[in-house]
């Protein structure tokens, strides 16, 4: 357990912004986090928790302990003749874990193959993708508290589960290190197909009965061809989350925009932030180092050498833009720093 001084944040996020941590330290183990929260309450230091990085965008450099969790393990901890439950290392690389349970034939999470990012960081935003959110396949997690240092349990319900959204991220903001998450995954696979990208990719595949590898392997394909690989382009996915408007606000928008997609959901129709995006004149649109990307303009991107200020004020900018042609407020799903 060693904490490190002035490192360089560039490594660790995936938008690819050079900031730096003023002290770094990686957690292996539950006792590790332990030790480490002890040590920076006897520092008087502020934390900040990190996981895979790609979930944030570094406007400055971070004046605290940046503690990387990285404990690992996939441990088998309940099985019945219907599901299995997996304890997984809060460390462990989702997509890994993705491929984990496909090799065991456990099934789904194969709709969410290739999301970037830690198991432990899936339940800040309840993650999804292709009809599915963990919040499906969630049994609880196990978290300390940064406050008393004691381990605690929290179900599905404690934790709040919405669209990109749990307790996480609100009440509990800062409050807790998420260590495991424990996942039921079922051992009869009930495929989910219904999003329109899945079905069409199976039918060029002249799949008619798929597994949950077909599946995966169709999110894969989609996925590669509509966002930008991180390990070449700066990026954190979707910068804003999609809005819900009212039935009336859809109706109002359509009556000037006939084109306007929409997607009814129990709160009115969600609109693809990414068609509002478009509208507004943003896509494509390249600002020396950044940008907002060419074929996904929910993606705002970082050529190389881009500031993460930059971003945040491009971001304030396509707010503004689509606030003015469509009364519509985009929140970020990006966490700012
Ligand atoms: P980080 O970015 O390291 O952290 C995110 C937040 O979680 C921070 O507030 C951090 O403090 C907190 N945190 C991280 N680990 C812990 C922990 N162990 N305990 C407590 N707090 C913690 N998201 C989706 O939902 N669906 C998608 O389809 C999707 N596609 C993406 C595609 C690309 C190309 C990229 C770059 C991102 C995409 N994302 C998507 C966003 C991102 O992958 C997820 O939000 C992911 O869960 C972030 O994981 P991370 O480990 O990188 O978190
Ligand atoms: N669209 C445009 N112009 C474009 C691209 C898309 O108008 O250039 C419109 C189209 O109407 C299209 C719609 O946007 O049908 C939806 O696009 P896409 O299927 O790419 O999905 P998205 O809404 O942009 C969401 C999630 C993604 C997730 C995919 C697949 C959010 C904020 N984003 O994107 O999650 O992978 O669906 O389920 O909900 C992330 O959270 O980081 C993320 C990448």
């Amino acid at each position: 357990m060693n904490i490190q001084e002035n490192i360089s944040l560039l490594p660790f996020n995936t938008f690819g912004i050079d900031k730096n941590a003023r002290f770094f330290a990686i957690a292996k183990t539950t006792e590790e986090v332990n030790q480490l929260l002890l040590k920076a309450k006897e520092m008087d230091l502020p934390l900040f928790i990190l996981g895979g990085g790609s979930n944030i965008l570094l406007t400055r450099n971070i004046e605290a302990l940046v503690l990387k969790i990285e404990i690992k393990g996939f441990d088998l901890v309940g099985e019945s003749d219907k599901d299995v439950l997996v304890k997984v290392g809060a460390g462990e690389n989702w997509h890994d874990f993705v491929m984990h349970c496909i090799q065991n034939n456990y099934a789904g999470v194969e709709n969410l193959s290739l999301i970037p990012g830690t198991v432990g960081a899936s339940p800040m935003q309840n993650i999804g993708a292709y009809g599915v959110e963990i919040k499906e396949v969630f049994d609880h997690l196990e978290a300390i508290d940064r406050n008393t240092l004691k381990l605690r349990t929290f179900s599905s319900e404690e934790c709040e589960f919405g669209y990109r959204e749990s307790v996480f991220k609100h009440e509990l903001k800062d409050r807790f290190v998420i260590t495991h998450v424990v996942f039921r995954l079922s051992k009869t696979s009930h495929i989910n197909a219904e999003y329109g990208a899945i079905r069409q990719t199976l039918a060029e595949k002249g799949i008619q009965s798929p597994t949950i590898k077909d599946i995966s392997d169709a999110v894969i394909e989609i996925r590669r061809s509509k966002l930008p690989d991180p390990a070449i382009i700066g990026n954190a996915g979707s910068f804003f989350k999609n809005p819900t408007v009212s039935v009336l606000s859809f109706e109002k928008i359509k009556s000037e925009f006939p084109n306007v997609p929409g997607f009814p959901n129990e709160d009115g129709i969600k609109i693809p932030a990414a068609w509002l995006i478009e509208q507004a004149g943003w896509k494509g649109k390249r600002f020396g180092n950044i940008g907002v990307h060419q074929f996904q303009p929910l993606v705002l991107i970082n050529y190389g050498g881009g500031d993460g200020i930059e971003i945040k004020d491009l971001s304030k900018k396509i707010q503004d833009s689509v606030q003015e042609k469509f009364h519509i407020i985009l929140h970020p799903e990006v966490n700012f720093l």
